[in-house]
């Protein structure tokens, strides 16, 4: 069974080791490895979300919930990030800078059970490619809404301050919207 509030102890644990973001991708590896328990002890994904699991100056635990067919647009973390899927997909396109301005620089698909580890200078935009909900464990190492950082027009790249409070309302403006008719 997945405990939640185990999960976030071992994490606040492995803050302590040398490598704290690599002890971390063992633990959500772990986890999600057990999708179905993890499904149960967060619930089974109904609607788009961003819930906070845990936030503190040095350690940031979400749970999100895409949407089937939703993308959130680029944008940095300026910390590493762990990403575990218990349900779904996620497909990270990564994105680097250049005198040009923000060029594309490769991808990585995620599928259930799968984890990985961002480095602090990842830029990447995230879409869930398919018609069910994406359910995911992010793991930040800092404070996810309170550290400065920067987001990208879709569009055009330019670049502005982040703002976590305009993400948050892209998970509830995802849930406000008709849904794609499916195959009839
Ligand atoms: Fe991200």
């Amino acid at each position: 069974m997945f405990d939640l509030e185990r999960f976030i102890s071992d994490c606040r644990t492995a803050l302590n080791e040398r490598s704290p973001q690599s002890a971390i991708k063992e633990i959500v590896a772990r986890a999600v490895a057990h999708p179905s328990a993890v499904e149960q002890a967060l619930g089974t994904p109904q609607e788009a979300k961003l819930v906070t699991l845990h936030q503190s100056p040095e350690l940031t635990i979400l749970n999100l919930i895409w949407a089937p067919g939703m993308s959130i647009y680029p944008h940095d973390h300026r910390m590493w990030a762990v990403i575990g899927l218990y349900g779904g997909r996620e497909d990270n396109i990564f994105y680097r800078r250049s005198a040009q301005g923000l060029v594309q620089a490769g991808g990585k698909r995620l599928e259930t059970t799968d984890t990985t580890l961002l480095g602090q200078s990842v830029i990447h935009a995230v879409t869930n490619p398919l018609s069910q909900f994406t359910g995911a464990i992010h793991v930040y190492g800092g404070d996810f809404f309170a550290a400065p950082r920067s987001e990208f027009d879709p569009d055009t790249f330019e670049e502005r301050p982040y703002d976590a409070e305009k993400a948050k309302r892209l998970f509830q403006e995802t849930n406000e919207r008709p849904r794609a008719q499916t195959a009839p």
